[in-house]
């Protein structure tokens, strides 16, 4: 049966072409006021003004949902660490007590210090532990979310994440995309040895993940300490080659040549870009690459720099804003508060927020044919918002507006 969302004070439906939104097209919202949606077998039938969308042949026997409030595509997270077994309190007192991220990591605390639970995990507690935390996301609007393995590094534990995530995928209606990120960190077997850990993942964990068909694009670290930007290359165009398409973390902690490794492996995000200079933001321009931003996990990390988001737009590069969700670095699901970030400290327009959080966060996903904005034929996935302004969202923080999400023309949570 179809469902007439209807009485929505301002509808912004990113309505365009199907490609990654950059520059001046990152503040085209496609705002209708006094809007309706019409849904039909989980896939948009039509959407705009309320008394056209009312005419639509649909309309007349589908059921009546009057929201008011503000509704926009589903919030498409494209960077989540969203598996892993217990919080890092630890690393946190020493945050609060002062320590900075590298200083943590020498002190035994940071990423490898989250291999220990989740290699005990079994993969059904594992499974239902994402499927709670995939919740908290509906919750704040968020219908879409990337999930990357990474705190296994190991073939038995790195493979358990990534089936966790598939287990888990029964359990919620958050649709999940799995990214292999085995390529985190050097597990403390391999002592510091970067290469040869690399060359483990390349022979067993990467054909295996791609066999199982458990992942849809492979991730690493690139910075000093973890992975260089010659190994990052080499490593994402193999995994290329294997069939799975490339994301990199660069520039998260220093210029370190990340962003322009990624991009010469086909990269379709690069992430964080705290560090990135103009050679690096040209490079993501010339390969298509967005420009993945994490202001959260800068605020959560006490950093006064934030990722340059003016001169990243200015340069015609796509950019996705995206929590980073994780138990080190940035301990938030809520991508309301993400918009807030990117509006206060790296002074993007609430337009250009939510357009780098929706539409755009589809592209880094490779799903912007068909998600991430609200057009005939799309996914039917929607979030409404109990505010008159679009611009609310952004401008409020600390908690959820979201009234209702919508989750392929499924009511999947509502504030009653
Ligand atoms: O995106 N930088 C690498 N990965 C995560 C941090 C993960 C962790 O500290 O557990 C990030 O910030
Ligand atoms: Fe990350």
């Amino acid at each position: 049966m179809a469902i007439l969302f209807t009485g929505i004070k301002q509808l912004l439906t990113f309505a365009g072409d199907k490609a990654p939104r950059a520059g001046s097209a990152m503040r085209e919202t496609g705002l209708v006021k006094n809007a309706a949606v019409l849904v039909e077998g989980g896939v948009i039938a039509a959407a705009g003004p309320r008394a056209a969308v009312h005419r639509h042949k649909l309309a007349k026997k589908a059921k009546v949902v009057e929201t008011g409030g503000v509704c926009l595509p589903g919030f498409v997270d494209s960077h989540t660490h969203m598996v892993f077994a217990e919080p890092r309190l630890k690393d946190f007192s020493m945050r609060t007590a002062g320590a900075s991220y590298a200083e943590i990591k020498a002190a035994g605390g940071g990423i490898v210090s989250s291999i220990g639970a989740v290699r005990k995990q079994a993969l059904k507690p594992m499974a239902a532990q994402l499927a709670r935390r995939a919740e908290l996301f509906l919750e704040c609007g968020t219908t879409t979310a990337e999930v990357k393995s990474g705190y296994g590094l190991s073939l038995d534990s790195e493979l358990k994440m990534l089936r966790a995530v598939r287990a888990a995928k029964k359990l919620t209606r958050l649709e999940l995309v799995p990214t292999l990120l085995a390529a985190h960190g050097v597990p403390p077997e391999f002592a510091g040895d970067a290469q040869k850990y690399l060359d483990h993942i390349t022979a067993e964990i990467l054909p295996r993940a791609v066999h199982e068909k458990l992942a849809v694009f492979a991730d690493i670290f690139c910075e000093k300490g973890y992975f260089t930007p010659e190994q990052t290359t080499a490593y994402l165009k193999e995994a290329a080659r294997l069939g799975l398409r490339p994301k990199v973390h660069s520039e998260q902690l220093s210029n370190y040549g990340g962003t322009r490794a990624g991009a010469a492996a086909g990269a379709v995000s690069a992430d964080h870009a705290d560090h990135v200079f103009a050679e690096d933001i040209a490079a993501m321009r010339d390969a298509g690459t967005i420009a993945a931003l994490l202001p959260a996990s800068n605020y959560y990390l006490g950093l006064s720099k934030f990722p340059p988001a003016r001169e990243i737009i200015a340069e015609g590069v796509p950019v996705a804003l995206a929590t980073d969700f994780n138990p080190g670095t940035c301990p938030c699901w809520n991508m309301q508060f993400v918009l807030s970030a990117a509006c206060t400290h790296c002074s993007m327009t609430p337009e250009e927020a939510i357009c780098a959080a929706t539409v755009n966060g589809a592209w880094a996903l490779g799903m912007g044919e068909r998600c991430g904005a609200v057009m005939p034929g799309m996914q039917a996935d929607l979030a409404f918002f109990a505010a008159d302004d679009y611009r609310e969202l952004c401008y409020y923080f600390g908690a959820s507006q979201c009234a209702m999400t919508v989750k392929k023309g499924r009511v999947v949570h509502e504030v009653k």
